[in-house]
């Protein structure tokens, strides 16, 4: 009988030694000191037993089930402590490393859209992008521009003075004069801005956009300002489109024009459905900007700059972003644009 309680405990101690998994630990508890199992049986039928033999078996098979209890619980914590570390190593998070990006929100206005679109086709055509000052001296806004004395834009009706000499510029030309005291030519230069004027309607905001373009170098022609306007308005209203320039008055540029490009939304004034076309108001042409050759006056601002008149020839044009926008994409009113109601900003 002791030998078979000596018996047991060696197995039972090798079975839970062996166990690598709580669940398997479990197994050699009822295998070993479960209700059924053959230790606690003979523990029970110890009475049974005769007298002489009842006290050192019952002592033998007690310890025998102690010692079992005491290594089950010791496994057991053991186990559990590799448990707890496996599952730690598993689940490691790096509390250091850079959260996951959120996912792109929101998106360009499209006024910003609009700039980056055009900035996009000057710059293959090997122009630089620079911004200038919206506080602006008369004398670039104006006088080195060639205006006259008595020109009404100057007026304080027209446009917003800082000081008697200081406004807001209204528009981006003055960084034609600005640029060239900068660099010698040869120039080939792109301005977008704010500008201010004093102006609100359904066609006009106080501010607004321009993108100002300058080329000068020693052979420019009015052929190369038509050239590239036709290459800027294919690049933005499509491919078939073609440009016509109307002589106007500028008083920067000599001679100066105004540039047209072929009605992207009908063909010949008229639409599909034979009904006058309301983009082009019938004609086939819609204005898109001003444009000229850079008048030697304004040469003459810089001439210290490298710009003799007599050997230097340039182009230059202006835009407005949110025209271009609005012709575009067919918006009806410029409030619109700074409005900020996402419901018009995410149609584009
Ligand atoms: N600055 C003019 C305006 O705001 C636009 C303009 C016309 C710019 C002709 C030019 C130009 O550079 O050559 O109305």
């Amino acid at each position: 009988m002791i030998e078979r309680i000596d018996a047991l405990r060696g197995e039972g101690e090798a079975a839970i030694a062996a166990a690598a998994t709580t669940d398997a630990l479990e197994q050699a508890r009822i295998h070993y000191l479960g209700r059924r199992a053959e230790l606690p049986n003979l523990l029970r039928g110890v009475a049974q037993l005769p007298p002489e033999q009842r006290g050192a078996v019952g002592k033998a098979a007690n310890v025998a089930r102690k010692a079992l209890e005491q290594l089950i619980e010791a496994r057991g914590a053991e186990l559990a402590g590799a448990e707890l570390e496996r599952q730690l190593a598993e689940d490691r998070i790096d509390v250091t490393l850079p959260g996951a990006p959120l996912p792109p929100a929101g998106g360009l206005h499209l006024l910003n859209a609009t700039r980056r679109e055009i900035e996009d086709v000057f710059v293959g055509l090997g122009y630089t992008v620079a911004e200038g000052p919206e506080v602006e001296r008369v004398y670039y806004n104006f006088d080195a521009l060639n205006h006259d004395p008595a020109h009404p834009a100057r007026l304080r009706t027209d446009t917003f003075y800082v000081a008697d000499d200081v406004v807001l510029r209204t528009h981006t030309s003055p960084m034609q004069v600005r640029a060239m005291e900068q660099h010698p030519p040869p120039i080939f230069l792109i301005v977008p801005g704010r500008v201010y004027r004093r102006d609100s309607d359904a066609t006009h905001t106080p501010q607004f956009h321009q993108i100002e373009g300058l080329a000068v170098d020693e052979d420019i022609t009015l052929s190369d300002l038509k050239g590239t306007l036709l290459a800027f308005a294919r690049a933005i209203f499509g491919d078939e489109r073609q440009v016509r320039l109307r002589p106007h008055f500028f008083p920067f540029t000599e001679p100066s024009v105004e540039v047209d490009v072929s009605c992207f939304n009908c063909k010949d004034g008229l639409t599909r459905e034979g009904a006058r076309c309301p983009l082009c108001k019938g004609t086939g042409w819609i204005e898109i900007l001003g444009a000229g050759m850079v008048d030697p006056n304004v040469f003459g601002y810089v001439r210290e700059h490298g710009y003799d008149p007599e050997r230097i020839q340039g182009f230059a044009f202006g835009m407005g972003v949110e025209r271009i926008a609005f012709l575009k994409h067919g918006v009806s009113d410029l409030r619109l644009f700074y409005d900020n109601d996402l419901r018009f900003l995410e149609q584009f």
